[in-house]
């Protein structure tokens, strides 16, 4: 029976580019929504920017511009990032809407009135020159417990212990850099205790993964507190309606946002809003979202879904992290891939076919290791897939004009192939995506060594043996159809372009079940090319050596080397003066220096932009290895390197003590 069922991925915040993060989550989306149509349900699929809050505002006044201008812009390139990947959504929104702000209003208005709600005052972070309270994470001290230098508000990266803003010793405001004082406020908060029964069933009712449903017992174990759900002016974002001055916290009005863009979409598709949203509504609701957001999807939102009166999420699927090389997506190491990126060096489908070979229902990472992309775009996508195309494609032309055979020579052979539908399509729908791309891929070897051990192009040199060549080649070119009928969920492109080929569209899997004989099809185009190598390693940033000033410190555990002093003697360390800085057209991580070294000028691109603003450096004297071989690079030829202390919490250059002169040598 034919399913209604309402999709989601989490909205991306506006305030930064579209990332091959993102891109893995709408991917796996994507497919999942993709293979339900294939299966014959009623699938939407809506999601929206996330658009308020703080960051937002303040990205806005650093950049001279309104918020609204911001998440504008922001949103016009979120949506064709999306377009070029193939996300078929049927509405993509923002949470900046007026149908987001009548539905907040509307379940922050029932749940009040339901008594789930109550005010206290707060104590917290105040910036006074900014004239605003401080998020935990725009303060920065050295953390009250171990002492480590330059940690955020909340947590310390050294010690792992958790505090408030202002227990930091030294705190400073990382807006204004002054030091924040205390300041009293009321703030609105939810109850979220008073849904702890509701919660402590619906996690156990198949609605989550079994190893999210542990991490919520041990959440219900440490207790459920009231959440905070308001914040005080200046904030981008819906002002509260009994609380002047106050506006509701992004993560209040975000999940919300799905509502909202259902609820433009239902103006235009004259779809009725409750018969999906109210309790005991027959159609389904699943939530694709990342591992770092479950506390949000699964405890507040089906918490004030059930307080304001609306049903509750069918499922909350969440997924892992994508790393690049083994490695966090970072900017200062270059595996930070934004989808512009990824999109002037690689076709899209090609990353929606390697995260679908790797993807699998639980919430482990997955790495895009860029060798093993190459390979399986080059062995699998084109070696053994479109290869079964491109094999038989040119003899169905020569000779036959372009008509298959009338009949297929091993319908057993095509059996088994359709036979694997179900298994594969239910592989789709479980989230089972390698298992799916595993099962295919066996059959693409099976097809083609059907086409090794009948060798048309033998059988072609003989003209008596026509019709058996072109048998042949509409077995295989049918069995290439079944294939591309089950990964038509991660090909959406490449499957309709074979489609358009072969003159037959399939809008559910099933069509493959009667095989494609007598009629003509279209010449043929390849369908994927092989990927260049290089480009897919371009994918990366590496415009400086892996020992350059941005590099990772090196683990704690391996122990480079012992050298003597006369190897130390080989790096001429100089004190140098910046003169000039400034940023590198096309390289976000670099800044191109202009150096005086005592006795010559020297040009530097250092791996130190996001750190340091160019102008904050002139004047400064750092550190640089003189005698350092000339590196040519893309923008210009880098003579020597700056010395910086870095790891995940940041790069910090070094410089000499007061006094020190330009050219100095240092030892
Ligand atoms: N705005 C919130 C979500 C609100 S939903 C009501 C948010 N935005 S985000 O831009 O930070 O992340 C959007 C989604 O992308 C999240 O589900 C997040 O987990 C996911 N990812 C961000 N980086 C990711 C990876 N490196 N890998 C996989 N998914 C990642 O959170
Ligand atoms: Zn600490």
């Amino acid at each position: 029976m034919a399913r209604r069922i309402l999709v989601t991925s989490a909205l991306p915040y506006a305030n930064g580019p579209t990332h091959l993060g993102h891109m893995t989550e709408t991917i796996q989306c994507d497919i999942w929504v993709r293979a339900m149509r294939l299966m014959g349900h009623e699938v939407v699929y809506v999601c929206a920017d996330d658009t308020h809050g703080t960051p937002i505002m303040l990205k806005a006044q650093a950049e001279g511009v309104t918020p609204e201008q911001l998440i504008e812009r922001v949103g016009a390139e979120r949506r064709a990032d999306f377009a070029a990947f193939g996300i078929g959504f049927d509405n993509y929104y923002t949470t900046h809407s007026e149908e987001n702000r009548r539905l907040t209003v509307r379940m922050y208005q029932a749940l009040a009135k339901a008594g789930h709600i109550t005010r206290r005052s707060v104590r917290q972070a105040y910036d006074e020159k900014a004239g605003m309270f401080l998020p935990d994470r725009y303060v920065k001290g050295s953390c009250p417990i171990c002492g480590a230098p330059d940690q955020y508000g909340d947590s310390c990266e050294n010690c792992s212990g958790t505090y408030t803003p202002l227990e930091l010793v030294e705190p400073v405001s990382v807006v204004t850099g002054t030091r924040p004082v205390a300041r009293e406020s009321e703030h609105v908060f939810f109850r979220l205790g008073d849904f702890e029964p509701m919660l402590r069933q619906w996690t156990r009712s198949g609605a989550l993964q079994p190893e999210v449903a542990n991490k919520l017992d041990e959440w219900f174990d440490a207790g459920l507190r009231d959440w905070d759900v308001s914040r005080d002016a200046p904030y981008f974002g819906f002002e509260i309606p009994d609380a002047p001055g106050k506006y509701f916290y992004v993560w209040l009005d975000a999940p919300v946002g799905y509502m909202a863009s259902f609820a433009n979409l239902c103006a235009r598709r004259g779809l009725s809003f409750d018969d999906w949203w109210a309790p005991g509504s027959p159609a389904e609701l699943h939530h694709f979202i990342g591992k770092d957001i479950l506390y949000f999807h699964s405890l507040f939102w089906p918490a004030t879904l059930e307080g304001a009166g609306f049903r509750k999420p069918t499922a909350v699927h969440a997924h892992g992290f994508l790393t690049v090389n083994g490695e966090k997506m970072s900017k200062s190491r270059g595996t930070f891939v934004t989808a512009q990126r990824y999109l002037e060096r690689l076709a899209p489908e090609y990353f929606r076919y390697f995260l679908a070979a790797k993807l699998g229902p639980g919430l482990v990472d997955v790495d895009l290791n860029l060798e093993e992309f190459a390979t399986r775009i080059n062995a699998e996508l084109v070696g053994k897939l479109v290869n079964i195309a491109s094999r038989c494609a040119s003899f169905i032309h020569r000779g036959h004009g372009g008509r298959l055979a009338a009949a297929l020579p091993d319908p057993a052979l095509y059996r088994e192939f359709t036979d694997a539908g179900t298994g594969i399509m239910e592989a789709w729908e479980a989230l089972e995506y390698a298992a799916a791309v595993r099962e295919t891929m066996a059959l693409a070897d099976r097809a083609n060594l059907y086409i090794d051990r009948q060798k048309p192009w033998l059988a072609a040199k003989d003209p008596a043996r026509a019709g058996e060549v072109q048998a042949v080649c509409t077995q295989g070119i049918n069995l290439f159809r079944v294939l591309m009928a089950y990964l038509k969920p991660v090909l959406p492109g490449i499957a309709e372009q074979a489609e358009a080929y072969l003159g037959a569209p399939v809008k559910h899997w099933r069509d493959v079940e009667t095989p494609l004989v007598g009629s003509l099809i279209n010449e043929y185009r390849p369908l994927a090319t092989r990927v260049d190598a290089a480009a897919v390693q371009d994918l990366v940033e590496k415009t400086m050596p892996p020992t350059d000033t941005a590099a990772p410190a090196p683990p704690a555990a391996t122990q480079p080397a012992q050298i003597t002093p006369d190897d130390f003697a080989k790096v001429e360390l100089r004190i140098a003066r910046v003169e000039a800085a400034e940023l590198v057209e096309g390289a976000d991580r670099l800044l191109k220096l202009g150096v005086d070294l005592g006795s010559e000028r020297r040009t530097i691109f250092a791996g130190i932009r996001g750190a340091y603003e160019p102008a904050a450096l002139v004047g400064r004297h750092i550190v640089v290895v003189a005698n350092l071989k000339p590196k040519k690079m893309r923008f210009g030829t880098s003579e020597g390197m700056a010395l910086a202390a870095s790891d995940d919490t940041g790069l910090f250059l070094l410089s000499p003590d007061s006094g020190a002169r330009a050219g100095m040598k240092v030892s």
